[in-house]
């Protein structure tokens, strides 16, 4: 059965208020649910250390212009369809496309697909978000 712990945390007050004051700015309404987020982080993180599934999304920024960038960005999609659920492409401005693909699969894969998008030559902005199945995480 799942119940709430309540714990005492001894800390430097240098570094309490630093981290009261960084809270405060992301919103938080108490430091419980900060850190709770931070274990969080630090377990998805694990994650992808990890060979368990975990999800994620990799953000592009390009020219549409560039035609041959066009074809290898699907190129690559294609070798790697069995990691993407699916791709959203939206039309920024006259020459620039923004594209945000959510994947799920092993993390090197994962890492290996986003790698080979950024690296696509005329890529102007590649990142990958590195989420969770939320599978471990309660
Ligand atoms: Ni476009």
């Amino acid at each position: 059965m799942r119940r709430l712990i309540r714990f005492g945390v001894s800390l430097d007050n240098d570094l309490l208020d630093k981290f009261d004051k960084l809270i405060k700015q992301e919103n938080y309404t108490n430091r419980s649910e900060a850190i709770r987020d931070l274990i969080r982080e630090k377990l998805v993180k694990k994650e992808w250390i990890g060979n368990k599934e975990v999800t994620g999304a990799i953000t592009l920024v390009y020219d549409h212009h560039k035609r041959e960038l066009l074809n290898s960005l699907i190129d690559i999609q294609h070798d790697f369809h069995h990691l993407i659920v699916s791709s959203q492409h939206i039309h920024v401005d006259h020459d620039n496309c923004l594209e945000i693909i959510v994947v799920k699969g092993k993390p090197r894969e994962v890492e290996k697909l986003a790698n080979m998008m950024k690296a696509a030559k005329g890529v102007k902005y590649g990142a990958l978000s590195m989420a969770t199945t939320g599978k471990q995480l309660k």
